[in-house]
């Protein structure tokens, strides 16, 4: 009876091919827009995306990271209004790379195209983008700033050389092949970004890169050139420490994911740790004159802090404790730590005992030390909400 029924719902999912999506309406095209404090720009977006697929049966999702300026307030106004627009407000989350795949994840139709809420993309190459989609042949385009045609002259020079030396890298160091792996505006074929979906990072902002190292080389892509305008509102929320998530990336890919950027992150972080405890323990020895055990747990607390303030800035960046939030989180970091330490104080105390080596004893008790904060800070500090 269980198996009959089974077997019917099968064939009510199977029932797609059937239905032409023009025909019932259906979307042909899904448009994820990631965005952050955009709330100026998307309704011109829609407005534009609207004019350009006038012949396409489109759905535009923004993923919104819960923006302070309200962007999803606004999407929402949007979607009240027409129901191709569909809002996702995330919250406690952020990450550009998380959005879009969230984004086409939960939309369906066969082709997804990622753009920027900015007007920086320009969308009027999405019809183009979508026939070479659809006539087949290809799973992914690309649209690109460096092949004949396509520029980024709205780049200063610094972005202009950083963006340069990235994509140099990715062409050597990960063999990818097309011109401008940076972009963060390209479409893709559901069924080839549904099989990836499970491998892709959602740290960072290089989604279109990590998609064509993921898919090594087993992705048929084309590129088509286009201008990246200037912003029409708002600013950049690129910085610095996207150099760091590109490396992260690298990295992960090189290994083959066995290194990923927040392990990474964790073991720099805890090596500085190190070297924060044997400093604060030879000053407590020396300077102060401390007995080894409160000397070593001086140097414990030092470490801990300058591991909390480093992973709160570099390892946990996307989830970064602001305000009121840091000191919560430091007193909580103390408090799941202790435990650690005294692990600490007792692993470092009973080797000093045995072989009174002050940086042995110190190594060892900062080593346990630190695998607990590690743990423990995952778990509880800075725990997704
Ligand atoms: N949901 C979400 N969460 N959206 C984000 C986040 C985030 O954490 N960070 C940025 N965005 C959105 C922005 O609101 C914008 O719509 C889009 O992602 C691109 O962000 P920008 O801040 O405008 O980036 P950019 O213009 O400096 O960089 C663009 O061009 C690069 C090519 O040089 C992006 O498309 C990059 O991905 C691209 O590499
Ligand atoms: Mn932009």
């Amino acid at each position: 009876m269980l198996r009959v029924y089974a077997d019917g719902m099968n064939e009510a999912i199977r029932s797609g091919p059937e239905i032409p999506s023009q025909v019932a309406g259906l979307p042909e095209l899904s448009v994820i827009v990631p965005t952050f404090n955009e709330r100026d720009n998307v309704t011109t977006l829609f407005r534009r995306l609207q004019t350009a697929l006038a012949g396409v049966t489109f759905e535009v999702v923004f993923v919104d990271d819960n923006s302070p300026d309200g962007t999803w307030q606004v999407v929402r106004n949007l979607a009240r209004q027409d129901s191709r627009v569909r809002c996702i407000r995330r919250i406690g989350r952020r990450g550009l790379s998380g959005a879009c795949i969230e984004g086409i994840l939960a939309s369906s139709a066969p082709s997804a195209a990622v753009i920027d809420a900015d007007l920086q993309h320009d969308e009027t190459q999405l019809p183009k983008m979508l026939a070479l989609l659809q006539a087949g042949g290809v799973d992914l385009v690309v649209g690109s700033r460096y092949i004949e045609g396509g520029s980024a002259d709205s780049f200063d020079k610094q972005r202009a050389g950083a963006s340069a030396l990235a994509t140099e890298v990715a062409k050597r160091v990960l063999r990818v092949k097309i011109a401008d792996p940076m972009s963060g505006f390209f479409m893709i074929s559901r069924d080839r970004f549904e099989e990836l979906a499970p491998q892709l990072s959602t740290q960072g902002f290089k989604i279109l890169l990590d998609i064509v190292a993921t898919a090594r080389g087993n992705l048929r892509a084309v590129e088509i050139p286009y201008t990246f305008g200037s912003r029409l509102h708002g600013e950049s929320k690129l910085d610095s420490m996207v150099a760091l998530d590109f490396l992260g990336l690298v990295l992960a890919k090189l290994t083959n994911d066995a290194v990923s950027l927040r392990f990474l992150l964790f073991a720099m972080v805890g090596s500085l740790g190190l070297l924060v405890h044997f400093v604060a323990l030879y000053t407590a020895l020396k300077a102060f004159d401390l007995p080894f055990p409160q000397a070593q747990a001086c140097g414990a607390v030092a470490a801990m802090t300058s591991n909390f303030i480093l992973n709160n800035f570099l390892t946990y960046r996307d989830q970064r404790l602001k305000g009121f939030a840091i000191l919560r989180g430091l007193l909580l970091f103390y408090l799941v730590c202790s435990v650690g330490l005294f692990a600490n104080v007792g692993v470092a105390f009973s080797v000093y005992n045995h072989e009174p080596i002050w940086w042995l004893a110190g190594a060892a008790g900062a080593l346990m030390g630190v695998v607990w904060n590690y743990a423990m800070s995952g778990l509880f500090v800075w725990r997704k909400r």
